[in-house]
């Protein structure tokens, strides 16, 4: 029973998702307020096809929706503009930025940008794709 116990809580630390030195985005004391606005954002509109946290996949959608996580903001920022200004006409993005205000578009620009990935070269990870 107490081996039980200390195998949990060793298993808590170390699948902790917040390591140390990292801040914990769900605890929202923590974040700026143009960071709790983006998130906010991020999950009433943007979470539907890019993910909360901006990996497509974790919207479950279509291959073509592309990954905005770790992305500079300024990247961001005028891809948004772009799709508003139908510099860039696509039928879903363009409708979407045309629902942003510049301030939106600023601060879910800061919480996609805020989100860091890890990158693994191919030649050091091997990576087994089963599907194909
Ligand atoms: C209905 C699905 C959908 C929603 C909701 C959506 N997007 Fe997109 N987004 C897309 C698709 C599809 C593309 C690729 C468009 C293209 O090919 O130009 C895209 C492209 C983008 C790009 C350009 C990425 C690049 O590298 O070119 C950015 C930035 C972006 N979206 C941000 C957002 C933000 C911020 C929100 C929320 C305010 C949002 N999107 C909501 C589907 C969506």
């Amino acid at each position: 029973m107490k081996l039980i116990k200390i195998t949990l809580l060793t298993s808590y630390f170390i699948f902790s998702p917040v390591l140390a030195g990292e801040i914990d985005a769900s605890n929202e004391a923590n974040l700026s307020d143009s960071l709790k606005a983006g998130k906010l954002k991020a999950a009433q509109i943007c979470s539907a096809c890019h993910g909360l946290n901006g990996t497509a996949a974790s919207g479950g959608n279509s291959p073509l929706v592309p990954n905005i996580s770790g992305q500079s903001k300024d990247y961001l920022v005028v891809k948004l503009k772009e799709y508003k200004t139908n510099k860039i006409e696509h039928p879903q993005m363009s409708m979407i930025a045309q629902m942003l205000t510049d301030e939106d578009i600023e601060n879910v620009s800061i919480w996609y940008s805020s989100i860091k990935v890890k990158v693994f070269d191919p030649e050091k990870v091997l990576v087994i794709n089963t599907l194909d």
